[in-house]
């Protein structure tokens, strides 16, 4: 696959998203998830899930890492590692498999559990068929 990472960015990825995980707001599921995109500048840029009072305005960890990636103009995301307290590797939620999507279909998604179990995938495994700019302009999978 044209954009696997090597065995010491993941691990360097997994430990900023875990570090992110810690930094979790999320009082009201008490489900902490970090997230850590590397980008094609070489930088690592993570995230983690806030909540909200108001549950709907919850923002994912993929998206907060998202939002500061592009706020930062820290590069094209290649790549993301999700860490959760899970059992199984955590995967991405519908929302955010959209909006990783947007930057990258083709961006490497690294999932881990609690103990370190993982799962890789490409985004168009998880969103076969995503809306995007072609589908904004008539065209479409
Ligand atoms: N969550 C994420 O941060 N990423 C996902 O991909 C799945 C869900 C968060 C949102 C909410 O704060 C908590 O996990 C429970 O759904």
């Amino acid at each position: 696959m044209a954009n696997t990472i090597s065995p010491d960015i993941l691990d360097r990825l997994r430990q900023a998203a875990l570090e992110a995980q810690s930094r979790s707001y999320s009082p009201y599921s008490k489900f902490p998830v970090g997230a850590a995109l590397w980008t094609d500048s070489g930088k690592i840029v993570s995230g983690c899930n806030v909540e909200n009072a108001s549950y709907g305005l919850t923002r994912c960890a993929e998206q907060t890492a998202i939002q500061r990636c592009v706020a930062e103009g820290a590069g094209k995301p290649l790549a993301v590692v999700v860490v959760g307290n899970t059992d199984v590797p955590l995967t991405p939620c519908g929302a955010c498999r959209q909006i990783l999507a947007e930057f990258t279909p083709e961006m490497q998604v690294i999932c881990f559990s609690r103990s370190g179990a993982s799962a890789t995938f490409t985004m168009k495994e998880l969103l076969p068929g995503a809306f995007d700019r072609e589908g904004l302009e008539g065209g479409g999978a």
